[in-house]
C-alpha cells in the first residue's frame, strides 16, 4: 500500500457486517494456529507499536492516535480511560481491525495486520475478535439465543451444538433465565450482557468493548466491567474496553489514560 493511501482518511475495512460475526471459520488465516500451539512463545493477543491516526476532514487534519504503544496478553482486562474525542474509539478501530493505521504496527495473536489484504482483515476479525458497542446493537426481533445463533446459522455451522454453547454463555453472563426474551423484553444492562455473550461466542483471541456501559445506571456499569472481567479470566480473551466512565475500573487488570491521542500508565 502506498504511503499517499495510507494518510487518507481511513474507511471501515470491509464493512461493518463481518463484526458481529462469531464463529470459526475452516479458512481461518494461518499464523492463528500458532495460539494453539505448544507453551513456546505465545504472541501476545494484542500488540500495538507506535501506533499513529490521522484522520483528514477537508484541509484540517486530526491526530487521533499519537504513537500508542499497547500490549495486551490472553485474559487480561485492560480499561482505557479518556475524555471525549480522546481517541476511545479510534484506538479500538484501529485495534480491531477496522481502521489501517496511518503509521504503526498491529499484530493480533502474532499476525500483523499491515500484511493482510481486506478480506483477509475481514476474516481476522470474524474468527478472532469479538466487538461489544455502547449500544448492545441486538437485532430487534430475536431472541438472547437467537442473537447468538444468528451468524453462526447463517454461515452454515451446524445448529444443535452451537445452541447449547449459545446457551451455556447465556447462563454464563447471568441470563439463563432468559434465553427467550427479545431486547425489548431486557433490562438495558440484560441487553448488554446478551453483546457479551454473542462476542464471545466465536472464542475470540480479542475482545473489544467501546464505552458499552455509556446507557447504565452507576451500579450496572460497574456490574458490567465486573463481568467482562470474569469473563476474561474464564475465556482467556485479551479484553480493552475503553470508556470515560470511572465506574467499575477496581475490576480492571490494568487502567490507562488516553488524552489527545497518547496513552499513559502503561
Ligand atoms: N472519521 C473522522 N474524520 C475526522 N475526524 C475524526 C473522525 N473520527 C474521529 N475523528 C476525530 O478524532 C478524534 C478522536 O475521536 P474518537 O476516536 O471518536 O474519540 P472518542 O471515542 O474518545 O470520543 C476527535 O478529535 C474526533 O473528532
Ligand atoms: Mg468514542
Amino acid at each position: 500500500m502506498s504511503p499517499r493511501r495510507r494518510a487518507r482518511p481511513a474507511g471501515v475495512e470491509g464493512g461493518l457486517a463481518p463484526v458481529v460475526a462469531a464463529v470459526p471459520a475452516a479458512d481461518a488465516i494461518a499464523p492463528v494456529d500458532n495460539l494453539s500451539g505448544s507453551a513456546a512463545v505465545r504472541p501476545s493477543a494484542l500488540e500495538m507499536e507506535s501506533v499513529v491516526l490521522r484522520h483528514r476532514d477537508g484541509t484540517d487534519e486530526v491526530v487521533a492516535l499519537d504513537g500508542i504503544d499497547l500490549t495486551v496478553g490472553s485474559g487480561e482486562l485492560v480499561v482505557v480511560i479518556g475524555p471525549s474525542g480522546s481517541g476511545k474509539s479510534s484506538l479500538l478501530a484501529v485495534a480491531g481491525a477496522l481502521l489501517r493505521p496511518t503509521s504503526g504496527t498491529v499484530r493480533i495473536a502474532g499476525t500483523d495486520l499491515g500484511g493482510l489484504r481486506r478480506r483477509e482483515l475481514a476474516a481476522l476479525r470474524r474468527d478472532r475478535i469479538g466487538f461489544v458497542f455502547q449500544t448492545g446493537g441486538l437485532f430487534p426481533s430475536l431472541t438472547a439465543v437467537e442473537q447468538l445463533l444468528l451468524v453462526a446459522e447463517v454461515s452454515g455451522q451446524k445448529p444443535a451444538p452451537l445452541r447449547e454453547r449459545a446457551e451455556q454463555l447465556l447462563r454464563d453472563v447471568g441470563l439463563g433465565a432468559r434465553l427467550g426474551h427479545r431486547p425489548d423484553q431486557l433490562s438495558g444492562g440484560e441487553r448488554q450482557r446478551v453483546a457479551v455473550a454473542r462476542a464471545l461466542m466465536g472464542r475470540p483471541a480479542l475482545l473489544l468493548a467501546d464505552e458499552p456501559t455509556a446507557s447504565l445506571d452507576r451500579a450496572r456499569s460497574a456490574e458490567m466491567v465486573e463481568l467482562l472481567s470474569e469473563q476474561t479470566h474464564r475465556h482467556g480473551a485479551a479484553t480493552v474496553l475503553v470508556t470515560h466512565d470511572p465506574d467499575g475500573l477496581s475490576h480492571a487488570d490494568r487502567v490507562l489514560t488516553l488524552v489527545d491521542g497518547r496513552l499513559t500508565g502503561a
